[in-house]
């Protein structure tokens, strides 16, 4: 049997016998993407192709660590209701043998492109990476085309993720590197035909568009324009945490400037971070059918309390974030979740409170939670949102500092995370089984994280130290349709 055929058997076997554990889980996710079983990173080939949004994933079917790496696919009409199909890319071949890794997807003359990297374990410890090609008729199929770009000169093999997108005649390319002096940085392909690449060179980092190091990897380039400016979201490594900056292991974010098309130079502001919570990485955008940039990103870190989630107990690991969709505004892009989230919302309560040293108790029936908090007035020093007897959300008005609190997984006690604001006028949530995603001021700064929580506390608990007028708005939330 050839070796596609076998793994597909295999995985297929695997999901037998263990999807149904998943099932069971109570920190199951309810409508957030979630592997069938194994693990999931990154999103890959976010597209609109055949009247359906596609999102395919790195997956490992046969455990829960980093080892075997295919590409897991879903679809769906709405982002709501979501199809489970084959995955589209199983490590069968020399040039992938050890991972299919993340990449990219478009559509060309009614066919569906996938760009990936072909990750290579050598004998002797070391690591080869190919840009590789596959495509596809029916968006579910696909024929490998093989290798399309070969490590070049002044890099390690640590050159992967690439993004694919078109300008005019021309497609482009980004794919994340590290230098031969052992920093990160992206370089820039361009092509006629999608099959031969010419080397642009280096689109950011040191020495190009930075004077400094900044990390010593960068991961998962992705680069467009919105909102007349031009954006390059990536994911660095390496990078010091600070007290209000790169608080876990790993980043990402973007610089936000303007590309000059015939020079190919960009000049761009500084780095800033796409999320300030726990579980962040790995973001990658596409644009829709109505012409919106919707951003999807690995909700989980790597190498960080990976085997300490308990869903690991079941057979299951990690998800992605909701869908949202990015605007740029006053040199920042903005987050919010896209307007289709709004048909999970079932029955509503609403009301306006002014508290005054004051803790207040609002029922929660479910979990699955909806909230907006309008703060039309707050003099005081702390604001905050307790849920689930698990995370809490601070705001400390004269510091100018919003925290984010939850439980570790391994032992019981707290740990934060934190972003500077210069004001917290709008606060949204949306917390599935065990997972929340917090918006402060429309999508200005974003809190993602995963937490556990074994409460079946049924109410939040909104504290305010000094006196504050709120609107306070909740939703229950229906569970995504399989
Ligand atoms: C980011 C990443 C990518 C790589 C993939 C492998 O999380 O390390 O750079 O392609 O994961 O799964």
């Amino acid at each position: 049997m050839n070796k596609d055929l076998q793994l597909r058997e295999e995985i297929n076997k695997r999901l037998e016998q263990v999807r149904t554990k998943k099932m069971k889980d109570p920190y199951r996710l309810a409508f957030h993407l979630t592997p069938p079983v194994g693990l999931m990173n990154d999103p890959n080939g976010l597209v609109y192709f055949k009247d359906k949004y596609h999102v395919f994933f790195q997956w490992n079917p046969f455990g829960t660590k980093h080892t075997f790496k295919a590409w897991g696919h879903f679809s769906s009409e709405d982002f709501i209701q979501w199809e489970e199909h084959p995955p589209a890319l199983v490590p069968s071949e020399w040039y992938e043998k050890d991972g299919c890794y993340s990449g990219s997807a478009l559509t060309h003359q009614g066919k569906l492109y996938l760009f990936y990297t072909g990750n290579v374990r050598t004998n002797n410890g070391g690591r080869e990476s190919y840009q590789c090609l596959a495509v596809s008729e029916d968006g579910i199929h696909f024929e490998k085309q093989g290798p399309v770009i070969e490590l070049p000169k002044g890099y390690t093999s640590d050159f992967r993720d690439p993004k694919v997108w078109r300008e005019k005649d021309r497609w482009y390319m980004v794919v994340g590197a590290q230098t031969e002096s052992l920093e990160g940085t992206v370089v820039l392909y361009s092509s006629l035909d999608l099959l031969k690449w010419k080397l642009e060179g280096p689109l950011a980092g040191p020495g190009i568009s930075m004077s400094n190091k900044f990390g010593y990897m960068w991961e998962c380039p992705d680069f467009f324009s919105l909102d007349g400016k031009d954006v390059l979201i990536y994911s660095p490594q390496g990078l010091e945490s600070q007290q209000y900056q790169f608080q876990n292991l790993y980043q990402s974010g973007y610089i936000i400037g303007s590309w000059n098309r015939q020079t190919k130079r960009f000049e761009h502001g500084k780095f800033q971070e796409l999320d300030y919570g726990f579980d962040f990485y790995a973001p990658q955008t596409f644009t829709d059918n109505k012409k919106r940039r919707i951003l999807i990103a690995w909700m989980g870190m790597g190498d960080e309390q990976e085997q300490n989630h308990p869903t690991v107990q079941n057979d299951w690991l990690h998800a992605l974030t909701i869908p949202r969709e990015l605007r740029v505004k006053g040199g920042r892009i903005y987050q919010r979740p896209i307007n289709e989230l709004k048909t999970l919302r079932k029955s509503h309560f609403e009301a306006s409170f002014n508290l005054v040293h004051e803790q207040k108790e609002i029922d929660i029936y479910t979990q699955l939670q909806e909230i907006m908090i309008e703060i039309n007035k707050f003099d005081g020093k702390e604001l905050s949102l307790h849920l689930q007897g698990n995370w809490k959300l601070t705001y400390f008005k004269d510091q100018g500092v919003v925290t984010f609190e939850r439980m570790r997984f391994d032992r019981s006690e707290k740990e934060t995370r934190k972003c500077l604001v210069e004001t917290v006028k709008h606060i949204h949530i949306l917390q599935d089984h065990s997972s929340v995603e917090i918006f402060l001021n429309n999508g200005e700064k974003v809190f993602t994280s995963r937490f556990y929580s074994e409460s079946t506390c049924t109410h939040c608990l909104l504290s305010v130290d000094g006196s504050a007028a709120l609107h306070w708005q909740n939703w229950d939330l229906d569970s995504f349709c399989f």
